[in-house]
């Protein structure tokens, strides 16, 4: 069924103001994160750790299995805080000095406080749960973006009403946030804190998912065809790229070499270990977990309306026999 698109003016504009009046991470408490080498307990559910669906996985000791959860919870945070940072906050900025419903403005610049204050929290959970690991370096497992990297997004999230494709890729990003919060949220192995942190996130996000639907629709209707066109290239290129596949320098082989330097006596099986990582998207419960009709549905059904996007829509929904 097609969604309805949201009102001109969302409803939620007074409860966004309302619950940001009062700022619920304040009470995230990190004091009971003993540092990753003390504590026994996952920051993410096993499923969440892309090894775990490898033959390779048995070979793994307990304590490198939980290792290996420890540095792909705090990888992972650390690329949230970066999505947040290069493309979430100026993709919403840009359309917040173009916005003149002041109302919607407000909101945008309450969205754009709320990833501010993911960002300092997700820097504070990952010095709570490593202080040594993130003693000086906040990017220490994934690195900064590359220059280039950070040119080309630069360039396109300052102009996202040329380039929708990056307002997609928030609602995306977003709606598998609360995906994962479900998933972290429904394990009762998951460090408390971790869960709490997750939990926090999904009440912001859940608004930022629907303000992200509001500020595509106008987006795509605008479009001239080929812009479109472009747009789809670079929207197929990227989620193929980053979203649906394990590539060199992502979450799992950045965590996998960690671990190897941590634990000398994996280091002869680590190419072995990389290796299995880039052939996991044939795994059809590891593709699910990626971007799919089980974590973004509301993202594809907007995929599927946009001109020139139906391919990426039906591939994104297409089960791994
Ligand atoms: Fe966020
Ligand atoms: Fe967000």
């Amino acid at each position: 069924m097609t969604p309805t698109p949201p009102p001109r003016v969302p409803n939620w504009v007074e409860a966004h103001a309302a619950r940001h009046a009062q700022n619920a991470w304040d009470g995230l408490d990190l004091s009971a994160l003993q540092g990753a080498s003390s504590d026994t307990r996952p920051y993410l559910p096993m499923s969440l750790v892309a090894l775990s669906y490898s033959p390779l996985w048995g070979q793994l000791r307990p304590e490198e299995q939980l290792r290996l959860n420890h540095l792909t919870g705090m990888a992972s945070i650390e690329l949230v805080g970066q999505f947040e940072a290069t493309l979430v906050i100026p993709v919403v900025d840009a359309l917040r000095k173009k916005e003149n419903d002041p109302r919607v403005r407000a909101c945008l610049e309450r969205f754009i406080a709320d990833e501010r204050i993911h960002i300092n929290a997700w820097t504070r959970m990952n010095q709570a749960s490593d202080p040594t690991l993130y003693a000086e370096n906040p990017h220490a497992l994934m690195g900064a973006p590359g220059t280039m990297a950070q040119v080309t997004r630069r360039w396109a999230t300052a102009r996202p009403w040329h380039f929708p494709a990056m307002v997609w890729l928030m609602l995306a990003n977003e709606e598998r946030f609360h995906w994962m919060a479900h998933q972290v949220a429904q394990d009762p192995a998951v460090h408390p804190t971790w869960k709490q942190a997750y939990l926090l996130h999904l009440a912001d996000e859940l608004r930022h998912v629907e303000m992200d639907q509001h500020l595509l629709a106008p987006l795509w209707a605008r479009q001239n065809p080929l812009l479109m066109k472009l747009n789809a290239r670079l929207l197929t290129h990227l989620v193929r790229r980053h979203f649906c596949a394990l590539q060199k320098g992502g979450v799992a082989d950045h965590t996998a070499c960690r671990l190897a330097l941590e634990f000398p006596r994996l280091q002869p099986m680590l190419p072995q270990l990389r290796l299995a990582l880039r052939t996991l998207h044939g795994q059809p419960d590891f593709r699910a977990s990626l971007f799919s009709s089980q974590t973004i549905p509301t993202a594809i059904d907007w995929l599927g309306r946009m001109p020139g996007m139906q391919p990426l829509a039906r591939e994104l929904s297409e089960k791994v026999p």
